[in-house]
């Protein structure tokens, strides 16, 4: 698996006479996995076609704001929150100077504007304007803000000249925006996830289940996975496909995954409850299919074990993560089990009117005790990374000093 597996990489390209290497770029970052949409500035144009940053991507590159055409394709607001990192490799000095100043004066600066995910600057420029003050207090002024700079190396420079200001090499961009995902929060931590439906059998071919696709909890163990953790994923019925580095157990009913989950729990230092465990089983499941002889047929069920209880209630519990989906009063609910089920964290979504179960997308209501975050609605994997990071800030606060 590449190191970008799965990553939407949003590429801006400037004018310097970098730009050629952003070729390359686009090139090394697709074959690490990553997904890539490529901006260019009206400069940029003038030093390396757009023809070819569109071959390489496999996408059409976007250059104006106000073309109709190209927004209604993906509108720039959509194609900032499609991202997972923007990267502007090269970055001008102008570019630098006009996202400084919040300017929104063509398409890259707007979606470096309204980019809700890390925003990372590679400058390239002549030596002499990368030292002059006033880049130097763009660039401070950026870092401020909390945009990471990736650069520049020294080196010969186009011009002749030798100093400051080469853009770093396609190859250590790569490795940096790789090292930007994998922050290895988690590194040297296993990790177990429940995921997906169970089905409660009522004879041989019948069953209860539920609407649960397993695509959250199975974005959160790749997730986890990419923090640096061992992941192990139980996980009922689903149609998806195990991520890579993730160590998966299949089962089928809720007294499976919770002999599966106990089974394996010593050693679990999280442990993220994704599961949309059915809350009951039939009492009596016919060895033959039942007959449609009566006009009437009543199921007699009971109760299924609380996997996530029982794992919270150990003498020494993992950080125990629970998820509540909710149809209302769901700060209030979520709050309830939190405390009831005395977890560590709690991840509560809203799915009255279809809002969660098998969508693309999702958004969360996070509660710790004496605290909580809204994560706005984005695609899976890109909350689920959000929610392994809070899991691992939480974790951390909570466990100073452990494997990192
Ligand atoms: O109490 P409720 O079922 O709403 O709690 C939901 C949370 O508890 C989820 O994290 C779910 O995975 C977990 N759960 C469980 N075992 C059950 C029911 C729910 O682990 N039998």
């Amino acid at each position: 698996m590449g190191v970008l597996a799965n990553k939407r990489v949003l590429l801006g390209v400037t004018g310097s006479i970098a730009a050629y290497k952003a070729a390359d770029l686009v090139r090394q970052l697709r074959e690490q996995g990553a997904t890539v949409r490529v901006v260019m500035t009206r400069s940029a144009q003038e030093f390396i076609t757009p023809l070819t940053l569109e071959a390489l991507s496999g996408h059409p590159v976007r250059r104006e704001l106000l073309d109709t055409g190209e927004e209604s394709a993906m509108g720039h607001i959509d194609l900032a929150r499609w991202s997972d990192v923007v990267l502007v490799a090269p970055a001008s000095a102008n570019l630098l100077a006009r996202l400084a100043h919040g300017l929104a004066d063509d398409l890259l600066a707007t979606l470096c504007l309204a980019a809700d995910v890390p925003v990372l600057v590679a400058p390239a420029m002549n030596r002499q304007m990368w030292m002059n003050p006033a880049t130097q207090a763009n660039v401070q002024t950026l870092e401020q803000r909390g945009i990471r700079r990736l650069g520049p190396a020294l080196g010969e420079q186009a011009c002749g000249e030798t100093g400051p200001g080469r853009m770093l090499e396609p190859r250590d961009l790569v490795q940096q925006l790789a090292a930007q995902f994998n922050g290895g929060q988690l590194s040297g931590l296993h990790v177990m996830v429940t995921a997906g439906p169970t089905r409660e059998p009522i004879d041989p071919v019948r069953y209860i289940s539920n609407r649960s696709s397993g695509r959250m909890g199975y974005a959160v163990a790749r997730a986890a996975a990419e923090a640096g953790a061992e992941v192990t994923l139980i996980t009922g019925p689903v149609a998806l496909p195990l991520p890579e580095q993730v160590r998966g157990v299949t089962v089928d009913t809720a007294l499976q995954m919770r002999d599966a989950v106990i089974t394996e729990i010593d050693g679990t230092d999280i442990f993220i409850a994704a599961a949309a465990v059915a809350d009951y089983r039939s009492v009596d499941v016919s060895s033959q299919k039942i007959k449609k002889t009566q006009s009437r047929v009543e199921l007699t069920l009971e109760k299924n074990p609380d996997i996530l209880g029982e794992v919270a209630a150990r003498p020494r519990p993992p950080f125990t993560v629970g998820f509540a989906a909710e149809t209302e009063r769901l700060r209030e609910q979520a709050l309830d089990k939190l405390i009831n089920k005395r977890l560590d964290m709690i991840a509560a979504n809203d799915v009255s009117a279809e809002q969660a179960f098998d969508r693309e997308d999702n958004a969360l209501e996070v509660y710790w005790q004496g605290g909580g975050v809204s994560l706005p609605r984005a695609g899976k994997e890109k909350l689920a990374r959000r929610l392994v990071a809070l899991v691992a800030d939480r974790f951390h606060a909570k466990h100073p000093g452990q494997a990192h």
